[in-house]
């Protein structure tokens, strides 16, 4: 199973897990912007000074055959063998390459996640999903590969910009929708005009174990893991909209505007509650503004649902709810009422 630590001194924590995992020799894989700001935290330890690191371009764009192929290299290189340990310190990106790097890596090598944002501490790091993009599609090339040890630290996400903190926000969002009334009423009062980072700790924990109970259940997302697609499925949309456009979306930008488009649906289908899809769309609106899409692009944004990983046979696949914390998975929508949706979205957030 694996293991999350709340870390309070995270180079002394890294340190501790790497000395408790049996390896021969040590990677550290970084992409250009924590090799600036977040590397030279971990060089104060000797152990973790001594590791090989490997630096790649930052940015989700980077994630590619070509970037992965290069890890694998650099470890051959360096001598790494089966018993080799692999620390990814990064965000989204790094996880989920230096995941896949470990997992295929002569059979797979031990690794352990260091998120360096709140979005990977609360999402990618967690959970074993893994891969890079491919052909076009995002994640289209992956395994579930699990971390053995992630450790969080806030001390990173004090350093994070407020696009970054809301970004991750958005999975938390999702999180609590999925979980319980509570928890959601506290997110949606958190204060951003002046951001307590204790506070964010503790809420992203909170997160991060209810991602963490969900995927101990269900690993492979046979079945009840896909809650946590909630929102996904308009939000891979709209990313990938974003991308063709060449104005890309943060991740957990889409996500929050996602989950707009997917709420509707809940209410008209599961009749979820609608006072809670008002009050989410507000929130939304207020702290993400809006992702600018007009009718004409409906035909395309639906076309790019029908290609989601998540279908099953040709149905678009969602994940819906009739109550905060009550979840439906395997809901097909036809195509009128997920334009019907997305005029919500649009309606909501004035576009
Ligand atoms: N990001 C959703 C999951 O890990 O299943």
């Amino acid at each position: 199973m694996q293991q999350i630590i709340k870390s309070k001194h995270i180079v002394q924590d890294v340190e501790k897990v790497v000395k408790n995992i049996h390896h021969d020799r040590l990677f550290i894989l970084v992409d250009e912007n924590t090799n600036s700001f977040c590397y030279p935290l971990m060089d104060s330890s000797e152990t973790l000074a001594k590791a090989k690191r490997i630096v790649i371009p930052a940015g989700d764009t980077h994630k590619t055959l070509e970037n992965l192929s290069s890890i694998w290299k650099q470890l051959t290189e360096n001598g790494a063998t089966r018993h080799s340990l692999l620390v990814n310190l990064g965000g989204g990106m790094i996880t989920d390459m230096g995941g896949f790097a470990a997992a295929t890596f002569k059979r797979g090598i031990a690794c352990i996640n260091v998120p360096t944002t709140l979005l990977g501490a609360v999402d990618a790091a967690v959970g074993g999903k893994t891969g890079i993009n491919f052909d076009g599609y995002k994640n289209e090339v992956g395994a579930f590969y699990s971390a053995g040890f992630v450790l969080i630290s806030s001390d990173f996400f004090k350093t994070l910009s407020l696009t970054e903190i809301l970004s991750g926000y958005a999975e938390m969002i999702k999180h609590s929708l999925i979980h319980s009334q509570t928890d959601w009423n506290k997110l949606l009062a958190f204060p951003f005009d002046d951001i307590n980072y204790e506070e964010l700790n503790e809420l992203s924990f909170r997160s991060v174990s209810i991602k963490q109970r969900i995927v101990e259940k269900d690993p492979y997302e046979k079945d009840i893991r896909k809650a946590l697609n909630l929102g996904h499925t308009v939000s891979h949309a709209f990313e990938s909209f974003a991308i063709e456009k060449n104005t890309p979306v943060p991740h957990g930008f889409a996500v929050a505007w996602g989950l707009i488009a997917e709420l509707y649906l809940s209410c008209r289908l599961c009749d979820f509650p609608k006072e809670k899809l008002h009050k989410t769309a507000v929130f939304v609106q207020h702290h993400y503004g809006a992702f600018p899409i007009a009718c004409d692009d409906y035909e395309r944004l639906y076309e790019i649902m029908t290609h989601d990983k998540k279908n099953e046979d040709s149905a678009i696949n969602f994940t819906l709810l009739s109550d905060i914390g009550n979840v439906k998975i395997n809901q097909n929508v036809d195509k009128a009422m997920i334009f019907e949706a997305l005029d919500f979205y649009r309606d909501s957030v004035g576009v």
